[in-house]
């Protein structure tokens, strides 16, 4: 399949999770670091092209500026009321997405979640690329990065440390 990249961006706490069980003691600006922000802005600005799932864009409510965002949701009728040119709300497929995107031109995109989609995205094998961004944060449960079967083997590109609390940056690339 003609395809774009796909590159996976998430931060993850130390043991695995996207959003602590309880956002409400934890909210995602409480364990998330302005660096990791600033890391995700750049990286899906150089992408251009943004896929998530309707939970995370709620958790957002808004077109993220000088980025395409595309709405994975079974009922896109319910977002009628977003104007903006930037967002599209979609119920094809990951295939149809990624298909029309390359007959765009498009070569590149950010899969920015949540674990719904990043999971639907892994389990097809169309993840090329990951930026993790490990927050130095244990949460004991919570929504977990992936979920359900699915074995497939990446290499370590590159390592940053983003500032002194130990908020790490890991790229894999697939092999
Ligand atoms: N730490 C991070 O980097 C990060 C990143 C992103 C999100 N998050 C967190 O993750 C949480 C949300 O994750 P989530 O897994 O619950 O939700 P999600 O992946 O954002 O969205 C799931 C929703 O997308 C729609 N959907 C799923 N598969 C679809 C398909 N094949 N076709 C069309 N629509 C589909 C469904 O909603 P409909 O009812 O609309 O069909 C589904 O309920 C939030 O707490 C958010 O803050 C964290």
């Amino acid at each position: 399949m003609n395809k774009p990249e796909v590159i996976l961006i998430a931060a993850i706490s130390i043991d695995g999770f996207i959003a602590p069980a309880d956002k409400k003691t934890l909210s995602s600006t409480a364990w998330t670091s302005k660096e990791d922000l600033h890391f995700f802005v750049k990286k899906s600005k150089e992408a251009g092209t943004l896929i998530m799932g309707s939970k995370t864009f709620e958790t957002i409510g808004k077109a993220l500026p000088e980025r395409k965002m595309f709405v994975m949701t079974s009922q896109p009728e319910r977002y009628a009321s977003y104007e903006d040119p930037s967002l599209s709300f979609t119920k094809a497929t990951a295939e149809e997405i990624l298909a029309d995107l390359s007959n765009q031109g498009c070569e590149k995109v950010a899969l920015c979640g949540g674990s719904h989609i990043y999971s639907l995205f892994m389990q097809k094998g169309l993840v090329d690329r990951m930026f993790l961004t490990i927050e130095p944060f244990v949460f004991g449960e919570g929504i977990k990065l992936f979920s359900g079967k699915n074995e497939q083997k990446f290499e370590l590109i590159s390592q940053e440390k983003l500032n002194e609390n130990g908020t790490l940056v890991l790229e894999y690339a697939k092999i």
